[in-house]
């Protein structure tokens, strides 16, 4: 956030408009000052550009030519398509979802640098255009191994699974540059939750399946998941014994098909072989 604005928090658009949805709005987005008296704002479902009337909109919609992302669609699977946004490329888009995201975004800082980064925006396709369901950004190059920095599923779309077919997909992208991987940090209430269940999920399959003894490191290759995301998940799940100074997965099969019972599956997989995508160099 710029200086100025660290003192001037207050939550200022209430709603926000964006394709079919009347949204409200959970927190403060530093809009440019000139929309910071609107209570509602108008979005462009296609570019996010937004507007202070209805109107405004309307006659944008007559011109957009947009109908879905800029930028490559890398991934499609039914009506659900995935698209590679990069920032530098499509700078005011970028600024734009930087805008909407930190409305539902709590303790993120907002990175006008958007240059430095890749949207993996989601989207729900028919035949009036592709319309996003949530993102995610992943910086171009990060030195703290992280392959996520910020995760939104837009409220209407929440609590379906979008948001953990969302992290599985960064997972699958850290699988294919042969890296592990973890979200940037803090992580908000409703992202660790997100994150739990994914982890729970992925590792408790491989523990199920795997027949002998398995180590951290291991599964680590296996998923892209970072050892510390791994062994802290297992320990939640007290599946880790600590033995000679060492910390040993001990997957009692009964244990496991406890916490699988509890774990409920998610409905949306990513399906790899859909997944069309070169990493970024
Ligand atoms: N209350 C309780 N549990 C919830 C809630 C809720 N309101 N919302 C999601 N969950 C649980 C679900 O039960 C599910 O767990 P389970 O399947 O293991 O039972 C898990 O969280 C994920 O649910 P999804 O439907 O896959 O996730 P969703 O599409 O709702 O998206 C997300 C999750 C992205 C965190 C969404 O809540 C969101 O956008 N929140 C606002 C922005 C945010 O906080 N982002 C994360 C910040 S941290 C970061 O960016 C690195
Ligand atoms: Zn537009």
């Amino acid at each position: 956030l710029r200086e100025h604005e660290e003192f001037t928090k207050v939550k200022n658009i209430a709603t926000i408009e964006l394709g079919r949805y009347e949204i409200e709005t959970w927190y403060f987005s530093p809009f440019p000052p000139e929309y910071n008296d609107s209570v509602k704002l108008y979005f462009c479902e296609f570019c996010l550009n937004f507007m202070k009337r209805k109107e405004q909109l309307q006659r944008h919609m007559r011109k957009c030519d947009l109908k879905h992302p800029p930028g490559d669609e890398i991934y499609r699977s039914g009506t659900l398509s995935m698209f590679e946004v990069d920032g530098k490329k499509n700078k005011v888009y970028g600024q734009n979802l930087c805008y909407l995201a930190k409305l539902f975004l709590d303790h993120k800082t907002l990175y006008y640098d958007v240059d430095l980064f890749l949207f993996y925006v989601l989207c729900e396709c028919d035949d009036r255009g592709c319309h996003m369901v949530g993102y995610f950004s992943k910086e171009k190059h990060s030195e703290e191994s992280y392959n996520l920095a910020c995760i939104l599923t837009l409220p209407p779309y929440q609590r379906k699974g979008y948001g953990k077919f969302l992290v599985a997909f960064s997972y699958e992208l850290s699988k294919k540059e042969g890296k592990v991987g973890t979200p940037e940090r803090p992580l908000s209430d409703l992202g660790l939750l997100s994150y739990r269940g994914y982890w729970t999920r992925v590792l408790l399959d491989i523990l199920k399946k795997h027949k002998g003894n398995i180590s951290i490191k291991e599964l680590s290759d296996m998923t892209a998941i970072k050892a510390e995301d791994i062994l802290a998940t297992l320990q939640s799940l007290e599946l880790i014994q600590y033995r000679k100074g060492q910390h040993v997965i001990c997957a009692d099969p009964k244990v496991l098909d406890r916490h699988l019972k509890a774990a409920g599956r998610s409905g949306l997989e990513v399906d790899i072989s859909k997944l069309i995508w070169t990493p970024y160099k």
